[in-house]
């Protein structure tokens, strides 16, 4: 049974995460690792099962413990990502591929992980290829490199806001190029901005506190899954913070390539509103999962009133309306 989303931290400043209880431990064979560098370093490390096979309670401790990720957005993306990737019968979530470790399929849930494409995971990722070109998850070093030539070009060796701003674009425009079946549409559109600038915000060492992140560290994590020595996480909470500077610097509107490579069509079904967390709650709820489970039944149902609940704590001091989809 679903359990509720753990309060924020009583104490949020910087403090050594990489320590004597949280050594890295290389995965296993049978342990998972999937598209999300930070979840991946929180299973090495044990901040989450060293399977990589969580519940969201947890994994939304381990992204404030680990990460001084804000409470607010670590309920919001875990649960968003949970009801469309995770098994809601067993309230386990698979950080990587589809596995019966989140127990059984025949459920009437998706449980697909957070390796499925276009439910959560999407295109035009900073260092993981377009599902289109086969491996959505894991690290590549071409697009490294790239990002590399794009912080020594903007950034003067470090990734920062300026880089962000161009790599962002560049990862579109590629995958405009090169990806017949290129989408960004919700809820890809919505994160890719924030992946964009989570790095600036949550990998620089709290004490650092620069918004300057060396291109070592971002090895570290985006290849490693793994902290850097002696890391401090964050000096006070953030998020996504500054991903509007990132897409007003290069707006792109939601869409597709509808007919091939370079026929990108904007798609005004996704709202172009990266700074209205109810509109983006809104459409989730009545589009994303109302799409993935039209007619829910028996704990299925119950499941789905109680996570879509617990999305909505994340977003009710922000004023939005609450839905009921499948009733109260
Ligand atoms: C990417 C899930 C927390 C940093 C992703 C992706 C998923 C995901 C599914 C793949 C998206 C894509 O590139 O197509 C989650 C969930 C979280 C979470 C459910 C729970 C709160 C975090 C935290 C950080 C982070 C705390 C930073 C400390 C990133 C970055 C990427 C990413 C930088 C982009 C990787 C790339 O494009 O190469 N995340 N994430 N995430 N995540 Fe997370
Ligand atoms: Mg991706």
């Amino acid at each position: 049974t679903p359990t509720p989303p753990p309060g924020p931290l009583s104490d949020s400043g910087t403090k050594l995460v990489n320590d004597d209880l949280h050594p890295y431990i290389a995965p296993g064979e049978n342990d998972i690792r999937g598209p999300c560098p930070a979840l991946n370093a929180l299973a090495s490390h044990g901040y989450i099962n060293r399977n990589g096979i969580a519940n969201p309670a947890e994994i939304i401790t381990a992204v404030m413990e680990g990460f001084n990720m804000d409470h607010g957005v670590a309920v919001y993306t875990t649960y968003a990502a949970f009801i469309v990737d995770g098994n809601l019968i067993t309230n386990l979530l698979s950080i990587g591929e589809k596995t019966s470790l989140t127990g059984r399929s025949s459920s009437g849930t998706t449980a697909g992980g957070l390796n499925t494409h276009n439910t959560f995971e999407g295109d035009s990722s900073i260092t993981r290829m377009d599902a289109y070109f086969g491996d959505n998850h894991n690290f590549n070093e071409k697009l490294f490199q790239e990002f590399i030539e794009y912080s020594n070009k903007y950034g003067g060796g470090k990734y920062n806001l300026s880089v962000a701003c161009e790599f962002r674009r560049k990862r579109f425009q590629d995958s405009i190029a090169t990806n017949p079946e290129f989408t960004i549409v919700a809820p890809r559109f919505y994160t890719a901005y924030a992946d964009a600038v989570l790095p600036i915000n949550l990998w620089v060492d709290g004490r650092q506190d620069d918004g300057q992140l060396d291109i070592e560290a971002a090895r570290t994590f985006f290849e490693g899954g793994r902290f850097p020595p002696d890391f401090h996480r964050a000096a006070r909470p953030m998020g996504a913070n500054n991903e509007m500077v990132v897409f007003e610097a290069h707006p792109i509107e939601p869409g597709s390539n509808v007919k091939g490579v370079n026929t990108y069509t904007p798609d005004h079904s996704t709202p172009q509103k990266l700074d209205d967390l109810c509109v983006q709650y809104t459409f989730h709820v009545e589009n994303t999962v109302r799409k993935m489970y039209p007619n829910p039944e028996g704990p299925l149902l119950e499941s789905l009133k109680i996570n879509l609940g617990y999305l909505f704590s994340a977003v009710k001091d922000k004023g939005c309306e609450e839905l009921f989809p499948y009733g109260r």
